[in-house]
């Protein structure tokens, strides 16, 4: 048996969960920042990491007290080492080499993106789980599995032997689908954090409403990129840019966080998402997120094939990262999961989004194994998953 105290900091959510056996969540706490940089429209990396310095200790002791363990009962200490903003990383880190250190208990780094796939092996029977129900298998017979990472950050397809085996299949060549999902809200004026809103928005929409790109990259590829998706809801929502040498006309508006055209200037359009009905803007909504999940599921489907052209075909599908919690990705998935009779493995809401379970949880696996870090685990702000 073990007991693990997880640490996470590495963007925007202060967190600490206690596992038990790499499973059993006995606390899940998360302490987000979002009413900091809410008027940013963004994570601002160094208000993050000052309050990351501010939370982190009082989330642990929070965590520990709904685990109801002794600090000294623990077993290990472990730590989303990467990939992350570096200024928020090394707040996690520095507390998890003091506790492992003071405790005279390993430490154990774990790559936060490796830990968005674990987290659909997770029970949680905390109090705070939306829907306390019990995962039904443990993933190892299910390797080996093909993985989706869909997050703020990474947008990536892995051929998943174990927890902390996976070999890169495909990734975004640009954005993110959580950072488009995030850019797409801004031009949508939906507000912030953008992805959930987004998501809300379009439950209210027709996805039929506009036809938008729906990348490919080629017939074989299996990357991902969103850009060209983004400028297309773009130019939908607000007609294509005016011609550069017009006069500016009081009415014409530029739009925050929109791509630069030319030497400086932003590009200046006769209309923003102000100007559209609720229903106008809902159907743009609906016809970006209905593009953005047709284009991961049609990628999940050519991978398969690859996977069962060159070895065995996957025993499962499993996905992770934030972009996991929405609503028509998850209704798709497990469509997708019936019609090519593969089990579809995906964290409930809550632990889709960063939290520390899936850290400790993770850790239960390299402890096992006896992969273990010394006070010298560098943070590093890009995966180890390329
Ligand atoms: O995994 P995560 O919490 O942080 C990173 O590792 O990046 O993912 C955050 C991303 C954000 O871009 C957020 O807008 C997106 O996940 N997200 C969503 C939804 N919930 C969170 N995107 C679309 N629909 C959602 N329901
Ligand atoms: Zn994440």
């Amino acid at each position: 048996m073990s007991l693990i105290l997880g640490l996470e900091t590495s963007c925007d959510e202060t967190a600490a969960s206690v596992v038990k056996d790499g499973q059993t969540l006995l606390s899940n706490v998360v302490s987000t920042q979002h009413d900091l940089h809410k008027r940013f429209g963004g994570v601002v990396p160094e208000i993050a990491s000052r309050a990351h310095l501010q939370r982190l200790w009082p989330v642990v002791c929070a965590a520990i007290d709904q685990a109801k363990v002794d600090l000294t009962e623990l077993d290990a200490i472990a730590v989303g080492n990467r990939p992350g903003l570096i200024g928020s990383l090394i707040v996690g880190a520095s507390a998890a080499k003091a506790l492992a250190w003071s405790l005279g208990i390993p430490l154990i780094g774990i790559d936060h993106v490796q830990a968005h796939l674990y987290a659909a092996a997770l029970q949680d029977t905390t109090a705070q789980a939306p829907n306390p129900t019990p995962h039904p298998s443990p993933l190892k017979p299910l390797f080996p599995a093909l993985g989706l990472v869909v997050s703020g950050g990474h947008t990536s397809i892995y051929k998943v032997t174990s927890p902390i085996e996976m070999k890169l299949l495909g990734r975004t060549i640009d954005d993110a689908v959580g950072e488009a999902y995030d850019k797409a809200a801004v031009i949508l004026q939906a507000g912030y954090p953008g992805g959930p809103n987004l998501d809300k928005l379009a439950q209210q929409g027709d996805p039929a409403a506009h036809k938008l790109p729906r990348p490919m990259l080629g017939p074989d590829s299996l990357d991902f990129s969103f850009s060209g998706l983004k400028t297309a809801l773009l130019y939908a929502t607000r007609g294509h840019p005016l011609p550069r040498n017009r006069p500016r006309n009081p009415s014409t508006k530029t739009v925050p966080n929109t791509p630069r055209s030319g030497r400086g200037n932003k590009p200046t359009f006769a209309r923003d998402a102000s100007d559209l009905t609720q229903q106008q803007r809902a159907d743009l909504a609906a016809s970006f997120q209905a593009a953005v999940v047709d284009t991961l599921i049609t990628k999940l489907r050519r991978a398969i094939k690859h996977l069962s052209d060159s070895g065995p075909r996957p025993n499962a599908l499993i996905v992770g990262g934030g972009v996991s919690a929405n609503s028509l990705l998850r209704q798709r998935v497990q469509d997708f999961g019936q019609r090519e009779s593969i089990p579809v493995c995906i964290p409930p809401l809550d632990l889709c989004v960063d939290n520390a379970a899936m850290i400790a949880g993770l850790a239960h696996t390299k402890l096992v194994i006896g992969d273990i870090d010394d006070l010298s685990l560098p943070v590093i702000a890009t995966t180890a998953m390329v």
